[in-house]
């Protein structure tokens, strides 16, 4: 297993001319706990939606225990342990 559960390279997210998220770099390890923080509109919804397979990154990379995935649907992220908790 690598360094990190889950890793975000340079992630894309523009909705039309919005760019929602602009080049997301964030890394995950085991056991830890983050906080999203930023204003209304920042993007913390969309970075959620992403790592959950509700939206596809424009580009950029998405790694989890180092390999490569591609997110299509809710259903693909929770076979991979990702889920949200509303
Ligand atoms: N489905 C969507 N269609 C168009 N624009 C969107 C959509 N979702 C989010 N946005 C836009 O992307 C930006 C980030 O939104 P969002 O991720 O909801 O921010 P936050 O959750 O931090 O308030 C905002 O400008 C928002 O209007
Ligand atoms: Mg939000």
């Amino acid at each position: 297993m690598g360094e990190y559960i889950l890793e975000l390279k340079d992630v894309v997210k523009t909705f039309g001319g919005v760019t929602a998220l602009d080049g997301v770099h964030f890394q995950l390890k085991k056991g830890e706990i983050h906080a999203l923080m930023g204003e209304n509109g920042a993007g913390k919804s969309t970075f959620i939606k992403v790592i959950t397979g509700v939206h596809q990154p424009d580009s950029g990379m998405m790694l989890l225990e180092g390999e490569k995935i591609t997110l299509r649907s809710t259903e693909d992220s929770a076979k991979l342990g990702i889920a949200a908790i509303y």
